[in-house]
């Protein structure tokens, strides 16, 4: 619905030239009498002066409202697709377009309250007329598109339904004897527990697509990624909106936004409008008439800057209209109040979705130019008609508004998603990347480390072989800087092979902490551990070391272990990062032992990662098999080749899995085509040179203490210090 006019956005219809039906559509029929019967309903508890009168520019007279639905089903229906049709007043055009310019000039909006003429009495009459001519061309067969058309009229009358109330509420919120439209009437109740439900994110879909019924501006169905989000399972309530006033939140120019806060100053709020500070607390106007506010009762009529302020002071944020539809569509239980109490604020600005096109012809006017300086609005009032919203409906107002029945509902970032949410967010997000690709880490599961272990032991690997060599050789001289009673945490342990070397060699060391986000092969390197080396304090952690270290704690005495050249697999900018977030933890006395792959010719380079065996190729391959196992994939494959190429440019060999044919993949839902030849990019291996490694260490607050390297093939292992 839109504040601009009156009525809203335009179906999606299909051609006219569409063949009719055999029969008339009876359930049509049906709906467009009780539809319209209800509009005249919703007007019989007003006089016809309460029906004449226009509060303000941005509300219309109830007379009005009643004869512009009228005449969309003139101009839209009667007058193409009755013949015979008999123009009921050719002046009504002028007086009850509200903004289709194609149709022509029309009274000014602002002035809508000075048309005493027609009479109520006049608009009844030609409300009667155009049901007349409704019911002769409801009672022939019809086609799809002036089938869709009705369907859209309907529509267009619920949305005039709510405004006739939200326009007399603020026509008598005007008057002080306070009339009641309806002193019977319920207003928005209490619900939900005020808790959050957290929501993974990821690739969703929103947006309409092929459904009964959809305005064009909910169109098309489209992709939207999502960071972990929390949702509140309830809207903000008057007892909470309370505290925000009484902490001075229409006082504190902090929590608004400027154009916000320049409104609050011009026009001197200080409440939700229709409230009234009373000798016994707040009341507010409603339909019911003038009532105390009731403290757990959804705020309403608050604008978008109010509810931005509202959620600034709380410390949390507005949610987006993506993430309020996908979590009302996907998890409908988990929420109170999504439709039915009050409109909802969101932070997204009402702007076209991806591939909209807005519907042809004069109807299309309705949404399309709408659409800037607006904000979305998502759920239904308690004034909408039961049934005429859905999670894809755009509801916009301008970020001032507040007659409309607008309300509140805070959500927040929540912390990354761990384990197999996060497997699934990294697998969604990098296949539907423009260069598909997928982070080595989720190469390990217990599969992807045992073929890891294999690959050490392939002829052309050579990383491993000459890095333990090289470890043998130099394990005196690194026990020698680590003082006793130390730490050591390895990162990326897996087998815990290596770790040998320094561990026969540094006898004080107290404690040894893996960390591994491979579950099997961390709990099986540990336990073997800590059988060899009974006098170590061996804690295992399975986790993801650039996020967290586990109960690894900054204490002193902690020495970090970064063999496998698995620093290789991180882009230099991601490496200065990994290296910093170390520094950090391991504190001022830290000490980090890295392993790293030195640059050296490509064939070297590149039987490395393509071993004649073909276990490299197994181990790459095995990724699409985790995510047919853990997510339910459905990757075939014999569809997918390894290929692992050196990329001079970037310095480093790639690991990718290249479509074999043109093919469609399904992974949780959604669905990801592949050209022949396309590939998913799975591993970068860096190959550095000891000076470019070394600059990227002090980036890092490091300083290369010393550097060791092996004979060829060459790899290298620094000793760093703090800078
Ligand atoms: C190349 S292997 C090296 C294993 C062993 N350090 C070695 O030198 O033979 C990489 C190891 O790091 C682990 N790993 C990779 N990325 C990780 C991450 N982000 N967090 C925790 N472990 C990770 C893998 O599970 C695997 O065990």
């Amino acid at each position: 619905m839109t504040p601009s006019d009156d009525a809203p956005a335009l179906a999606v219809f299909a051609p006219n030239s569409l063949p009719a039906q055999a029969s008339p559509d009876l359930a049509l029929q049906a709906r467009y009498q009780s539809l319209r019967a209800a509009s005249l309903a919703l007007a019989a508890p007003l006089s016809p002066e309460d029906q004449q009168v226009q509060s303000m520019p941005d509300a219309s007279p109830v007379k009005w409202h009643l004869a512009h639905v009228t005449w969309f089903f003139e101009t839209f229906l009667l007058k193409p697709w009755l013949p015979d049709y008999e123009v009921f007043d050719p002046n009504y055009v002028y007086l009850f377009n509200s903004y289709y310019e194609a149709v022509g000039a029309r009274h000014p909006r602002p002035a809508r309250g000075l048309l005493t003429r027609p009479s109520l009495a006049g608009v009844l009459a030609y409300r009667a007329h155009v049901d007349a001519g409704m019911c002769r061309l409801l009672g022939a067969p019809l086609g799809r598109g002036v089938r869709d058309l009705v369907t859209l009229g309907l529509a267009h009358e619920e949305q005039h339904q709510e405004l006739i109330l939200t326009d007399i509420l603020n026509l008598f919120a005007a008057s002080p004897l306070k009339p009641a439209y309806d002193a019977g009437r319920r207003q928005p109740s209490a619900g939900g527990t005020g808790g959050f439900v957290d929501l993974p994110g990821g690739i969703v879909r929103v947006g309409a697509g092929d459904q009964d019924f959809a305005f064009d501006n909910e169109t098309p169905l489209h992709e939207v990624l999502l960071r972990p989000y929390r949702l509140a399972d309830r809207l903000v309530t008057n007892r909470e909106w309370q505290a925000f006033m009484e902490d001075g939140g229409y006082r504190r120019h902090e929590f608004w936004l400027s154009d916000a806060w320049a409104r609050v100053q011009a026009e001197g709020w200080e409440a939700p409008l229709y409230w009234e500070r009373h000798d016994d607390g707040w009341w507010a106007m409603t339909l019911a008439g003038l009532a105390p506010v009731e403290a757990d009762a959804p705020v309403t009529h608050v604008s978008f800057f109010e509810a931005a302020a509202f959620a600034a002071w709380v410390g949390k944020r507005l949610p987006t209209e993506a993430e309020w539809e996908h979590a009302a569509a996907a998890r409908p239980g988990a929420f109170a109040q999504m439709f039915g109490e009050v409109w909802q604020w969101t932070a997204s600005a009402y702007t076209p979705h991806p591939g909209f096109a807005p519907a042809s012809g004069a109807v299309g006017e309705y949404n399309a130019k709408f659409m800037v300086g607006q904000m979305v609005l998502k759920g239904a009032a308690r004034a909408t008609p039961a049934g005429h919203s859905r999670p894809s409906y755009r509801n916009f107002f301008y970020p001032h508004q507040r007659w409309m029945f607008a309300g509140l509902r805070l959500a927040s970032d929540a912390p990354a998603a761990e384990g197999s949410e996060a497997f699934q967010f990294d697998v969604l997000t990098g296949l539907a990347a423009a260069r598909r690709r997928l982070p080595a880490k989720w190469f390990y599961d217990a599969a992807g480390s045992a073929l890891f272990e294999r690959i050490c032991a392939e002829p052309e690997y050579y990383p491993t072989r000459q890095e333990t060599a090289l470890l043998a050789s130099i394990a005196p001289e690194l026990a020698a800087c680590i003082p006793a009673g130390a730490t050591l945490v390895e990162l990326g342990s897996g087998a815990s092979v290596k770790t040998r070397l320094l561990l026969d060699a540094a006898p004080q060391l107290a404690a040894y902490a893996p960390v591994d986000i491979s579950e099997t092969a961390v709990a099986a390197a540990a336990a073997a551990i800590a059988r060899d080396y009974p006098a170590l304090r061996v804690s295992p952690v399975v986790a993801d070391f650039t996020r967290t270290w586990g109960a690894v704690g900054r204490t002193d005495g902690l020495v970090g272990f970064f063999p496998g050249s698995t620093i290789g697999n991180f882009t230099p900018d991601d490496a200065v990062e990994l290296m910093r977030g170390v520094h950090e933890r391991l504190g001022p006395g830290g000490l980090f032992i890295v392993g790293i792959d030195l640059a050296k010719d490509e064939a070297t380079l590149t039987a490395a990662y393509n071993d004649a065996a073909g276990v490299t190729a197994a181990f790459n391959l095995n990724i699409l098999a985790r995510i047919n196992r853990e997510l339910g994939g459905d990757f075939d494959l014999t569809g997918f080749a390894h290929r692992a190429v050196w990329n001079r440019m970037e310095g480093r060999v790639e690991m990718h899995l290249e479509s074999l044919r043109p093919q469609t993949v399904t992974v949780a839902r959604s669905h990801f085509s592949f050209v022949r030849g396309e590939t998913i990019h799975t591993e970068s291996s860096y190959k550095h040179t000891l000076e470019g490694f070394e600059a990227l260490a002090q980036r890092a607050g490091w300083r290369v203490a010393r550097s060791w390297t092996s004979a060829a093939p060459a790899v290298a292992v620094v000793l760093l210090t703090p800078a």
